[in-house]
Formats: C-alpha cells, sequence, structure tokens
C-alpha cells in the first residue's frame, strides 16, 4: 500500500506520521516544495522507526512527483494555512491554483488513486479536485467532518464529564466555521442519547463550541491546528487502506442525496478499499435539515468563487 501526502507541513507530517505508526502502510511519500523540507522531515519521521515500531518507508521528495508513481491514496493538504481572524473561504484565492496543479500532477503518475483533500476551503477545494481530475466521484473525498466529529465528541466528553469513549457523535455539512451541522439528536454516551443528560441550551452550547473548533486553535496557535486533522485524515486513509467499510462523515460529490446536487459537503459515507463505497441517508430534524440547507448555499456560494 503506497501513500503519498502532498505538502510536509504540519497537516502533513503529522498525517504521515499517524499512518506510519499505524504500519498498515508499506510506503508513504512525503512530498513538499521547499527544498529539502520533506527530506528533512521524512528522515526525522524515520528515526523514530525503531522508537514507534513501525515498518512503513517514509520517503521525502522535493517536487517530484514521478517519486509518487503508483500511489494507491494520495492527501492534498498543500496550501496556506488561515491566520487568526481568517475564515477558511479566504484561503481559495492562493490554494485553489495549487490544489488545481498538485491534483493534476498526482494523477498523472497515479490514475487508480484514491484522492483524499484536506487543503481549505475543503469543500470547494474538493468540488475543483473533482473539476480537474475527471475522477469516480467515489475516488474523490473531503476530509473535514471526521475532524469536526472529534471536536464534537471532545466538547461532547468535556460537558458530560464522561471519558472520550463513551461517546459518540457525528458532524455532517460544510467545514465552515458556520456551516457546520453537528447532529445533537444523534450524539450518544454509550447508546444513551446525550440529551438524557445535557439541557438543549448546553446542546446547543457544546454544537456552538464545536463550530468555531478550527477557529479557537488558530487564535491560540496563531496558525492552524495539525495534530487532529492529521489524526482524522490518517483514519481515512486507514480505512481505504484496509478495507474497513467504516462510517465516516466526509464531502463527497452529491447526486440528489439529502436533496442537494453538484456539490461537495459533509455527509456520511461507508469508506473501504474503493473509496466512498455507499453515501448513507439517515434521519434529520427539521431544525438539522435547515442547517443543512443552508450550510450548502454557503458551500456553493464559496463554489461561484472558481475560475473553472
Ligand atoms: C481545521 O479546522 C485546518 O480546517 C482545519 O483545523
Amino acid at each position: 500500500m503506497k501513500v503519498t501526502v502532498v505538502g510536509a507541513g504540519a497537516v502533513g507530517a503529522s498525517c504521515a506520521e499517524y499512518i506510519a505508526i499505524k504500519n498498515f502502510a508499506s510506503e508513504v511519500v512525503l512530498l513538499d516544495i521547499k527544498e529539502g523540507y520533506a527530506e528533512g522531515k521524512a528522515m526525522d519521521l524515520m528515526q523514530c522507526a525503531s522508537l514507534n515500531g513501525f515498518d512503513t518507508k517514509i520517503t521525502g521528495v522535493t517536487n517530484d512527483y514521478s517519486k509518487t508513481a503508483g500511489s494507491d491514496i494520495c492527501v492534498i493538504t498543500s496550501g496556506i494555512p488561515r491566520k487568526p481572524g481568517m475564515t477558511r473561504e479566504e484561503l481559495i484565492g492562493i490554494n485553489a491554483g495549487i490544489v488545481k496543479a498538485v491534483s493534476t500532477s498526482l494523477l498523472e503518475h497515479s490514475p487508480n488513486m484514491i484522492l483524499i483533500v484536506v487543503s481549505n476551503p475543503m469543500d470547494t477545494m474538493t468540488y475543483l479536485a473533482h473539476k480537474a481530475t475527471g475522477l469516480p466521484k467515489n475516488r474523490i473525498i473531503g476530509m473535514g467532518g471526521a475532524l469536526d466529529s472529534a471536536r464534537f465528541k471532545y466538547r461532547l466528553a468535556e460537558a458530560l464529564e464522561a471519558p472520550i469513549s463513551d461517546v459518540d457523535g457525528m458532524v455532517i455539512g460544510g467545514h465552515s466555521d458556520t456551516g457546520m451541522v453537528p447532529l445533537i439528536s444523534h450524539a450518544t454516551r454509550n447508546s444513551i442519547k446525550v440529551s438524557e443528560f445535557l439541557s438543549e441550551e448546553r446542546l446547543e452550547q457544546v454544537a456552538a463550541d464545536t463550530k468555531v473548533g478550527g477557529a479557537t486553535l488558530t487564535k491560540l496557535l496563531g496558525t492552524s491546528a495539525w495534530y487532529a486533522p492529521g489524526a482524522a485524515v490518517s483514519g481515512l486513509v486507514q480505512a481505504i487502506a484496509c478495507d474497513q467499510k467504516k462510517i465516516y462523515p466526509c464531502s463527497t460529490l452529491l447526486d440528489g442525496e439529502y436533496g442537494l446536487s453538484d456539490i461537495c459537503i459533509g455527509v456520511p459515507v461507508v469508506l473501504g478499499r474503493n473509496g466512498i463505497e455507499k453515501i448513507v441517508d439517515i434521519p434529520l430534524s427539521e431544525a438539522e435539515k435547515a442547517h443543512m440547507q443552508a450550510s450548502a448555499e454557503g458551500v456553493s456560494k464559496t463554489n461561484g468563487l472558481l475560475e473553472l
């Protein structure tokens, strides 16, 4: 199993590290445009192999896509991260050109790849990847919901004063500060609805804190987060590589599902060796349906900024 991660910045390097530690891939190629940077990160990570017990071979390359040839899964993390006070959508001017160039360069050397897009604004970048590559829609996946769901579970566990292993929850919709749809009606503490433990007011606060989870960290860190984004995308890579048939909320091209078409936005999907193997239709409350529709309008507005 060969995986390529484009972008050796904090998110890409964290993704490569988590993939290696999980030890399911034979090779990870880490590519960056900055001379020597990916090579250095790969070497540093490989010097963890004996310490962290993995046999995955991590190779760093500087802008040489021939070294990515034959990749089964490719992850795009390249582009600029946001600064405090910025929205993800404000990154489109620079990141759209990068994602278009990277996805076509990857496709040239790995025509059978499954592509995972992380770069922001992620839903629009995922849509752009479709337009740029023409890959089948099951083979282009946007990573946002897995990260947002992890933040939702973090906030729920905090409010419940429960171990996070007891908490389950999912966030669908756009990966944006205003467009996320935390599914409170589906969230549970060990199969018990969280509304049995928390007031509606407290649950609304959990949802609000979840939506700005990324912005909260950007304010604290001065740049975008990287540990949880890296961990989230490594989970998607593992689900595909190991044919796990796990359900994750991922940005995928819709064709009528959830009443939406010609848009990439987060919905529950089954991930396996063929990428998105099924889009899962789940019941939504009227409020959740309204939030999803509003979220889609926001994503479509950002898509309209693309020069396709
Ligand atoms: C985040 O929410 C980078 O969009 C990513 O942290």
